[in-house]
């Protein structure tokens, strides 16, 4: 299994199958044929493709929170997180929500049809960092994927950690990700769970409301609190807001960032985000670094 590295560029993006390391740690903008081995329909809008290098010998490791560029062949490329298991890195795992030209183009790939993939990109979740504290990961609707290689590695080194908590909010109930994961997780003794839809519809008894109004009844040490928040911005301003109610430090809560992207290398500067490139220096930022740019529609 390789560790990539992507810290050198050459101009052409070319679809080629790489033999050699040498050559995928100097091509970061080579992008390596992968087989889908299986759809699977999440919600309505919403599918996680599993893939597998071509050539085996491509298969990377990634760390919780990184991202991938996937490309669809002929018609454009795509940023979408890594959503598997860290520690089964050959499963390689993407859900995507099907919102324009190029996630619609992924939502009609079947198994057998070929993807273009390069990465591992951007930073990770503080999982390490996290040790000995209590960690609190709060999340809405597709901001679930992102988070779910961190909650992998968090449960698998349960002792290590004081509290887990993982609050969930979604649009409607047809709209919640990983639906039956989300029940295992909840008999669980070792974390605990909390859901909420903005708007109930058929069976739903859960919560209703935004998923902020699951943050002051949630229990966890605000002193000793590592949080994980991944959701559209103004979710996430609220979100912090909350926290920062609850008594949590700026230095002790991250964020992830979207931006569209090119290169996703930082060098074409379309991911600029105040004096950072999210692709490189994010996407998960701690939040008392990006403050002052946070929230501010031109940036
Ligand atoms: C680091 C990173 C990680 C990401 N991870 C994931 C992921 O795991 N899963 C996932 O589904 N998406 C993820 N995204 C978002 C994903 O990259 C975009 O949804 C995608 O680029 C849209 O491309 P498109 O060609 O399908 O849509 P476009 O044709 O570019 O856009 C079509 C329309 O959709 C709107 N639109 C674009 N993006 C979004 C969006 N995210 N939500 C709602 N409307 C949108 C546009 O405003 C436009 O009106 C991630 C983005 C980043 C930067
Ligand atoms: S996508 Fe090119 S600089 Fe980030």
């Amino acid at each position: 299994m390789r560790r990539r590295g992507c810290n050198s560029w050459t101009s052409t993006n070319l679809v080629h199958d790489l033999e050699d390391e040498e050559d995928m740690i100097a091509n970061p903008m080579l992008t390596h044929s992968y087989v889908v081995k299986r759809v699977q329909q999440e919600t309505y809008d919403t599918f996680t493709i599993e893939l597998e290098p071509k050539n085996k010998a491509q298969a990377f490791s990634f760390a919780p929170g990184q991202f991938n560029m996937l490309y669809v062949f002929g018609v454009g490329e795509v940023p979408i997180s890594i959503c598997g298991d860290p520690s089964k890195p050959e499963t390689l795992l993407h859900t995507t929500r099907a919102v324009g030209t190029v996630t619609n183009a992924l939502r009609k790939l079947r198994r057998g049809d070929l993807v273009g993939v390069r990465g591992p990109f951007g930073t990770s979740w503080p999982v390490e960092e996290a040790k000995g504290h209590d960690v609190v990961i709060v999340t809405g609707g597709i901001g679930l994927p992102p988070l779910r290689p961190s909650l992998y590695q968090l449960l698998s080194k349960k002792q290590e950690y004081g509290k887990l908590v993982l609050l969930y909010g979604a649009r409607t109930p047809e709209d919640i990700v990983y639906g039956q994961e989300i029940e295992q997780w909840r008999k669980r003794s070792d974390i605990a769970v909390d859901v909420t839809v903005d708007r109930a519809t058929g069976q739903w008894r859960g919560n209703v409301g935004v998923v902020t109004t699951l943050i002051p009844k949630a229990s966890f040490d605000p002193a000793d609190t590592i949080a994980m928040i991944v959701g559209p911005e103004i979710m996430m301003r609220f979100t912090i807001a909350e926290l920062q109610r609850r008594g949590l430090r700026d230095e002790s809560i991250y964020i992830s960032m979207e931006r569209n992207m090119k290169c996703g290398l930082g060098f074409c500067g379309h991911c600029q985000f105040g004096p950072f490139f999210v692709c490189k220096d994010g996407p998960v930022f701690r939040y008392d670094r990006v403050k002052p740019f946070f929230g501010k529609g031109e940036i």
